[in-house]
C-alpha cells in the first residue's frame, strides 16, 4: 500500500454510475478506507442495479443515499460536495449521455465544478468520427484544470470485444487520483530521474554491480508525478515489484542496463528536462573487455579483471547544461565516521560534480540499501544543509522535491 507522506486524511466523494465496472469501485473504496481516508459513496440509481446499497455502506462505513430528497433540512447533497477534497467518478457515465439525470451524484459533484467526461468505450472497429468526438470531449475536460481523466485501459471489454475502454484497475486509480488532493507545485515541469544500479557485464553470465534497489529513485519519480510533473524514469536493473510503484499516467519508464546506456539515455532526456535527478548508483568502472563466452576455470579462469573508468554522467550533464534554469540534483551514498564527516563528504562531492543540490545519506552493511526508509541531508550550492529528512523513501522524496521547489523559486 503506497504511503503518501504529504497527503493527510482526505475527504473523498466516490461517484458511481451504472456500469459493470462498478464492482471494481468496491475495491477502490476499500483501498481508500484502508489508507485512512473519509469516503462517502454516491451511486446513481442505475449503479445500484450493479452493486447494492448495503455493500457501499459497509465498505465505506458511511450512510449512502441516492435521493436528493433525503435529509433536505441540512441540504446534505450540497454540503457533501463542498466538503470534498476530491471527487472520483468511477466508472464514469456512458459516452452518449450528454446529461446525467438530476440525481444525488450530479447535484453533489456539481459543487466541485464537475462535468462528467465521456467514457471511452470504443467499439472494436471504431470509426474515425467516433474517435475524434471522444478525443474532443477529452480535450474539453482536460481544459478544466481541476478535472483529470484517468484512463481508460486497453483490454477485454464487457461485450466480448476488446480495445481502449476498460476502467483502470482500482490500485491504479488509487495511485493516480489521490495525489490530486495534495500539492501540485511541480505542474508543468519536465523531470528526468535515474534510479537503480548499473550492471557492467564481464561475460554472458556475470556482471559488476551494486546493491541499489531503485526504491528511492522510484519514490522520487512517483512523488514528482503526484505533484504534477511529467516524468521520465530511467531505470537501471530495478525489480518489477519496485518498479510497479512508478505506475502513473505521467511517468514514462525507460529501462537500461549499463553505465554507458545510462549516460546515453540521460544525455538525450536532459536536453528536454527542467529538472534532472541522478539517483542511480553508477558503476565507476567496467571490465576493459567483455568476453563473448563464459569464462571458465578450464580455460584459465579470471584471477583479475582489467577495468576501464566510466564517464561521470552527472558531472557531464552539469558541464553541458545549456539552459541556465535547469536544476540538476546528485545523490551520494557514503560510509562516514559521523554526521559531520557525512556532510563534509557531501559538500566536497557537490562541488566536484557541480550539481545544484546533493542528497547525501549514510549506508553500510545493514543500512540504506533495499530498506523502505531513508535518512538524508540535502546540501545546497553554498554547502548549507537545506533539508534533513528521515522517514519512508516516499517522504524523503517529497522533502527532496521541497528543496528543488525552494531553490527554483
Ligand atoms: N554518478 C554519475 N556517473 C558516475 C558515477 C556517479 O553520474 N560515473 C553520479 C551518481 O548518480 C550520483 C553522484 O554522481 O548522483 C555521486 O555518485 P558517487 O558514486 O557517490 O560518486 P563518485 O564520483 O563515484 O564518488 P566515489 O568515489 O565516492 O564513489
Amino acid at each position: 500500500m503506497p504511503r503518501y507522506g504529504r497527503i493527510g486524511r482526505v475527504n473523498i466523494v466516490v461517484g458511481v454510475t451504472g456500469g459493470i465496472a462498478a464492482y471494481k469501485t468496491v475495491h477502490l473504496v476499500r483501498l481508500l478506507i484502508k489508507a485512512g481516508h473519509e469516503v462517502t459513496v454516491v451511486p446513481t440509481a442505475d449503479a445500484l442495479q450493479f452493486v447494492g446499497l448495503p455493500t457501499w455502506e459497509s465498505i465505506s462505513r458511511n450512510p449512502v443515499t441516492v435521493s436528493v430528497h433525503d435529509d433536505v433540512a441540512r441540504v446534505r447533497h450540497v454540503a457533501l460536495g463542498q466538503a470534498a477534497d476530491l471527487v472520483i467518478i468511477a466508472p464514469p457515465p456512458p459516452t452518449r449521455s450528454r446529461r446525467w439525470p438530476p440525481d444525488w451524484l450530479t447535484t453533489s459533484s456539481a459543487r466541485r465544478c464537475w462535468r462528467p467526461p465521456p467514457r471511452r468505450h470504443r467499439p472494436r472497429d471504431a470509426h474515425r468520427d467516433v474517435a475524434a468526438s471522444l478525443d474532443a470531449g477529452e480535450r474539453r475536460h482536460a481544459a478544466r484544470p481541476r478535472v483529470h481523466i484517468i484512463g481508460p485501459d486497453d483490454g477485454e471489454l464487457t461485450g466480448g470485444d476488446s480495445g481502449p475502454g476498460r476502467m483502470l484497475e482500482p490500485e491504479d486509480i488509487f495511485a493516480a487520483a489521490l495525489p490530486f488532493a495534495g500539492p501540485r507545485d511541480l505542474a508543468g515541469l519536465r523531470v528526468t530521474v535515474s534510479a537503480g544500479g548499473t550492471r557492467e557485464p564481464i561475460d554472458p553470465v556475470r556482471f559488476l554491480g551494486n546493491r541499489s534497489s531503485g526504491k528511492q529513485g522510484v519514490a522520487l519519480a512517483a512523488a514528482a508525478a503526484a505533484r504534477g510533473a511529467e516524468v521520465r524514469l530511467v531505470a537501471a536493473n530495478i525489480g518489477t515489484e519496485v518498479l510497479a510503484e512508478a505506475r502513473h499516467p505521467s511517468i514514462r519508464i525507460e529501462r537500461i542496463g549499463t553505465a554507458a546506456e545510462l549516460a546515453e539515455a540521460m544525455k538525450a532526456a536532459a536536453a528536454a528536462s527542467d529538472v534532472v535527478v541522478m539517483a542511480a548508483a553508477v558503476a565507476d568502472y567496467r571490465p576493459a573487455a567483455v568476453e563473448d563466452g563464459k569464462i571458465t576455470k578450464e580455460a584459465g579462469g579470471m584471477a583479475a579483471i582489467e577495468l576501464t573508468e566510466n564517464e561521470d554522467i552527472l558531472a557531464g550533464l552539469v558541464a553541458s547544461r545549456t539552459d541556465a534554469s535547469q536544476t540538476i540534483v546528485g545523490f551520494a551514498a557514503e560510509t562516514p565516521r559521523d554526521e559531520e564527516d557525512l556532510l563534509e563528504r557531501g559538500r566536497r562531492k557537490r562541488e566536484r560534480k557541480g550539481a545544484d543540490l546533493l542528497v547525501v545519506n549514510a549506508v553500510g552493511w545493514k543500512q540504506g540499501f533495499e530498506a523502505p526508509d531513508n535518512c538524508v541531508h540535502v546540501i545546497g550550492r553554498t554547502g548549507e544543509v537545506l533539508v534533513r529528512s528521515e522517514g519512508s523513501k516516499r517522504e524523503v522524496a517529497d522533502a527532496v522535491w521541497d528543496a528543488v521547489v525552494g531553490i527554483r523559486a
